[in-house]
């Protein structure tokens, strides 16, 4: 997929890609994250940038290098990604977004502007607080609903799923493509320990309207990423 057909058929088109995890702050010193390396996003943002594209790539906490060719936002919190989003996205011209970063569905409800003491048993007390949540904005969601119907920009959705006891991955993928309206949904297979912060990957592509999956591996992030570049360019308006 890396051949000479590939090389420049991004020429013109602006992508933004999102990589990395949200970090959700509780309080100066601690945050609620996840494990998302960025490794995946960011050999999406690189590929993109080899065949041509301009690239905007806004990474959350990432501690990768920058990949050649590619202007790179960073955010810390999903409110913060879907602000940088927005921001990019108000600028016009966008013609895909990928959204690999895994964004954080909850949030801590306050955040302690100075750092969360533990109380000690000496004083009589050794409790342990609550940690309550609440649901972080859904950012595809909201750049789906933003295109009001429209095909522009082309949005992908990553799904990192372990499969459970409501259905296996394709099955739970296959609902989340519906769920979401996006264009492609590329569903990555995270049990035991699989994909976070490893080289190789197993990914499914899936589209709306038809039962055909795509699967891509085990393979390099990098083979990953220029299988999701092969079916996103054809479709780009
Ligand atoms: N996503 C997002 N904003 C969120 C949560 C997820 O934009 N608050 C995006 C992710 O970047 C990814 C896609 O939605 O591209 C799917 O994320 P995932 O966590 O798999 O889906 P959810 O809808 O959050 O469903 P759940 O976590 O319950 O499986
Ligand atoms: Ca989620």
């Amino acid at each position: 997929p890396d051949g000479a057909a590939s090389r420049g058929d991004l020429a013109g088109r602006h992508v933004v890609v999102s990589a990395g995890g949200t970090r959700e702050p509780l309080d100066p010193v601690r945050f609620l994250g996840n494990r998302s390396s960025g490794k995946q996003g960011y050999a999406v943002a690189a590929e993109a940038a080899v065949r041509g594209a301009r690239v905007t790539l806004v990474a959350a906490n990432v501690a990768l290098p920058d990949p050649d060719g590619c202007e790179v936002v960073r955010v810390g919190s999903a409110r913060e990604l879907e602000a940088a989003l927005g921001a990019v996205l108000d600028g016009g011209g966008v013609d895909a977004v990928v959204m690999a970063a895994a964004v954080a569905d909850f949030r801590p409800a306050t955040y302690a502007a100075t750092k969360i003491k533990k109380t000690h048993a000496d004083e009589g007390d050794d409790s342990a607080p609550v940690v309550e949540l609440v649901r972080n904005p859904d950012v595809l969601a909201a750049l789906v609903a933003r295109r009001a119907g429209g095909r522009t920009p082309y949005l992908v959705g990553f799904a990192a799923e372990t499969g459970d006891a409501s259905g296996d991955v394709l099955t739970l993928a296959r609902a989340k493509l519906r769920r979401k309206g996006c264009d492609l949904l590329v569903a990555n297979d995270v049990g035991d320990d699989k994909a976070f912060g490893q080289d190789e990957n197993t990914v499914h592509l899936l589209r709306p309207g038809t039962d055909e999956v795509v699967t891509v591996g085990p393979a390099t992030k990098a083979l990953v990423a220029a299988a999701v570049w092969d079916a996103v360019a054809p479709d780009l308006v």
